[in-house]
């Protein structure tokens, strides 16, 4: 063979691959043009072999002529085989119905319950009127539910009726307030002292619309040298214009705590009706809010603090009660049930 017949048959044997390649139907055919055309048995391999008669300058030429058309042979062959590739990821995505252009599912997301909401706007606020946190247990003995606290062997909150006893050695029950974190707390730490203790407390009544036997409270107590009722009216308005915004009125009625004297109990202008009378308020325009009052002589002497040095004032509120006004919710049992449907909704 003589050099320009070798460049023919290149030129040929270009010509004919490279329509061969661009006709192929599927993969495997491509696969059977390589092996055809590069392979050990193939066409560009068996004219290749030719060289080996070709005098030095002659194989000066017909190397890199051989080397530019397997080089160009071989890219035709990878470009139509990565065609058939992609064609058939296509295919496959399409048998699969994914469609791509679909916003994704939205993630269900949980929040806080409304009870956790309220008790924690209550308890921000009242950390920023200086009370510190302070905690108690829910199964307490009858010295610091009860006794401690000035509350006298025949009152009614100490019968069954009213508390749940715990069976045990000692006399044991489920706290029915958070005072019990008073007595505790007092018996700890001596004065200046300003606390706030929420949490769970226990009453032995039936579930019904506005009852349940287990409640939250938040105790807030001060002692130090000179508190006085007045020192408890600004605070509790502060914490209710805090918690209502800043038009919230609150007015004191005379009424009766074994742990307080002088004892009041707390309303709140409705904030429904601004105090014009309202289903809500039940014409009165104000509701009941809390319990609170001077902290009596011999609760501080129960717990060692010297009633001749110091004085303090006490607070404890249903967190459900003011949750349930915060929130407009008329039924104390929504807290509990759980229901998705209700939860969701605040
Ligand atoms: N412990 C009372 C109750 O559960 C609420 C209360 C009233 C707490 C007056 C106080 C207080 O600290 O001074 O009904």
């Amino acid at each position: 063979m003589t050099i320009t017949e070798f460049k023919t048959a290149c030129e040929t044997l270009q010509q004919e691959y490279q329509t061969k390649i661009s006709a192929a139907q599927s993969a495997s055919e491509v696969e059977d043009l390589r092996v055809a055309s590069l392979g050990r048995k193939g066409a560009l391999t068996d004219l290749l072999k030719s060289l080996k008669d070709f005098s030095i300058e002659d194989k000066k030429t017909a190397g890199p002529l051989g080397n530019a058309l397997k080089a160009a042979l071989t890219a035709a062959l990878d470009e139509k085989q990565s065609f058939f590739a992609t064609k058939e990821l296509n295919e496959e995505l399409n048998k699969t119905e994914i469609d791509l252009t679909l916003p994704g599912e939205p993630v269900a997301c949980g929040h806080r319950h409304p009870l956790s909401v309220a008790q924690d706007r209550m308890t921000e606020i009242l950390s920023q009127l200086g009370f510190e946190w302070a905690e108690g247990p829910w199964v307490e003995d009858e010295k610091h539910n009860f006794d401690l606290l000035n509350i006298p062997l025949h009152h009614p909150a100490r019968d069954a009726q009213d508390t749940f006893f715990v069976d045990g050695k000692m006399p044991l029950v489920l706290r029915t307030h958070t005072s019990n974190v008073q007595s505790r707390y007092m018996e700890k730490h001596k004065p200046p002292l300003r606390i706030m203790a929420p949490g769970r407390v226990f009453r032995n009544d039936s579930l019904d619309a506005t009852h349940s036997p287990v409640f939250h409270q938040i105790e807030g107590l001060y002692v130090d040298k000179n508190v006085s009722m007045a020192d408890l009216k600004s605070d509790l308005t502060a914490f209710m214009k805090g918690l209502f915004g800043d038009k919230a009125e609150i007015r004191f009625r005379p009424s009766f705590f074994p742990f307080t004297e002088p004892s009041v109990e707390v309303d709140v202008k409705c904030v429904f009706c601004q105090g014009k009378g309202c289903n809500v308020c039940k014409g009165s325009g104000w509701i009941e809010m809390l319990g609170a009052g001077v902290v009596h002589p011999n609760v501080l002497k129960n717990c060692g603090i010297d009633p001749e040095q110091f004085s303090g004032y006490a607070f404890g509120m249903g967190v459900e009660r003011l949750a349930m006004m915060m929130l407009n919710i008329k039924d104390i049992r929504t807290f509990y049930e759980n229901d998705l449907r209700i939860l969701k909704q605040f």
